[in-house]
């Protein structure tokens, strides 16, 4: 299980920005209750119930039991939600599969439409055995669905009549294009439960699938997340809610900033998914009650120790405007041993004996008390080991906190009404009738006369 160190945000060590005794004491318990609310809420709660869900398990092993060693690139088409999550946990647990070499299938996931790198990646994946994934919830996204439009078309041109055995649709099991799409051509799909939103879903088909494809045990995946479930719930409430007090109550007292930095090549790309699990979740104009709130904080991706040559002094001594959250595990599985200095290196002998698992967690350390003593908030998340097991804690873990914190800003986490705008904007620019009204609005705003 997790281990939190919060020593650093205590006044009596970092001073002016930190809290004493009191006011944490006050954090727990305005968090407790926010946790006892979603507590009561807990059988809709659709992430949650998605890590129990013995049939969306069983039919991602089948599909295992039916592709394995049939093709050499697994391409996702997906994106947010739909993509983040398949990264994290590949980069995480299947590096290799980004790497060139020998490991197969190599993954690409494809969340963007910027076509000369879509170009490149097609290149790769049409002239060998490639198997497709187009992944949406809604069905209707634009990036996704520009992508699967084309991807049929090049499936067709290639294997003809057998196209449809390169192709798996993961999506909503009744609504959006997408569902039809499998529905009337007789596809391969996987489905996404209703009540598990796009940037909750990586413990549901969107993730599991291609993981399995990946030769990641999903089963451990999913025993490690309900196992943090159990735990929360019936032992030590406090892990999550006052993670996710600290984070609300930094953002409320203008630490605008959440800063997430693990000390793990392998976990930087957990923090593109809690990036966008935090921002799309918190990020929120108006209160539960309809108030204007201009809710969260804005969630900052970095690398330790790579950031420390970068980012690190901004973090010292800019603005005192973030709160800086370290991942550091506990065990790595190799500890990479540093040899004994040669002739001509004596200087770098203090290296010697070490191994890199040494340094890095040593370096995390140093980092983590250089900024204390620069009065700048931070805490420190242990994972005891970076395999299925606990990563399936860890999505698990930082979900509910981010739904703990919605709570505690008063916003639904599980909606994302701005951003909905631009998608009709794009609708109406690209000509799709409906959005005649946006399209004139549009046609004033961009005119030259209006500069
Ligand atoms: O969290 C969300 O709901 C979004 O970020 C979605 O994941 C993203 O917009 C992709 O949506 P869809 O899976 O419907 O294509």
């Amino acid at each position: 299980m997790l281990e939190i160190d919060f020593r650093f945000l205590s006044s009596r060590l970092i001073g002016k920005n930190g809290f004493n005794q009191k006011e944490l004491a006050e954090i727990k318990q305005k968090a407790k209750k926010s946790f006892e609310e979603v507590k009561k809420q807990k059988a809709e709660l659709g992430f949650i119930q998605v890590i129990y869900n013995r049939s969306l398990l069983k039919a991602c092993l089948e599909l295992k039991e039916n592709y394995s060693g049939k093709f050499k690139n697994l391409v996702v088409l997906g994106i947010g939600g739909s993509a983040l999550g398949t990264r994290a946990l590949a980069k995480a647990l299947k590096p290799e599969a980004f790497f060139s070499g020998s490991f197969s299938p190599k993954l690409f996931v494809l969340d963007n439409i910027d076509p000369d790198w879509l170009e490149k990646i097609f290149q790769i994946t049409f002239s060998e055995p490639s198997l497709f994934f187009a992944i949406s919830k809604s069905g209707t996204t634009a990036e996704t669905s520009a992508q699967l439009l084309y991807v049929v078309k090049k499936l067709q041109a290639r294997y003809k009549k057998d196209w449809k055995k390169w192709l798996v649709l993961i999506t909503d099991p009744q609504k959006g294009a997408f569902r039809e799409f499998a529905r009337r051509q007789g596809l391969v799909s996987l489905e996404i439960p209703p009540e598990v939103g796009g940037r909750f879903s990586v413990l549901s088909p969107v993730g599991l699938a291609p993981a399995v494809l990946l030769e990641i045990d999903i089963k451990k995946l999913l025993k490690g997340a309900q196992n943090t479930d159990q735990i929360i719930f019936s032992q030590n409430p406090s892990l999550a809610y006052f993670l996710a007090g600290i984070f609300w109550k930094y953002a409320q007292r203008g630490f605008k900033n959440l800063v997430l930095m693990p000390y793990s090549s392998l976990l930087a790309d957990f923090c593109e998914w809690f990036a966008q699990l935090w921002a799309e979740s918190l990020g929120k104009r108006y209160s539960l009650l309809g108030k204007e709130v201009r809710a969260g904080s804005t969630p900052i991706r970095a690398l330790g120790a790579t950031d420390q040559h970068s980012q690190l002094q901004l973090y010292l001594e800019g603005p005192q405007d973030k709160l800086i959250v370290f991942l550091r595990i506990k065990n790595f599985s190799k500890k990479l041993k540093i040899p004994r200095a040669e002739s001509g290196l004596e200087a770098l002998k203090w290296l010697s004996g070490h191994s890199f698992a040494e340094l890095i967690n040593t370096e995390q350390t140093a980092t983590s008390v250089s900024l204390a003593k620069n009065q700048v908030p931070n805490l420190t998340i242990t994972v005891p080991k970076l395999d299925a097991y606990h990563l399936g804690g860890l999505f698990y873990f930082f979900e509910l906190v981010t739904v703990i914190a919605g709570r505690l800003f008063q916003v639904n986490p599980f909606d994302q009404p701005g951003v909905e705008l631009g998608k009709k904007y794009t609708k109406a620019l690209l000509g799709k009738k409906e959005f005649s009204r946006e399209k004139k609005e549009l046609e004033k705003l961009l005119s030259p006369e209006f500069q």
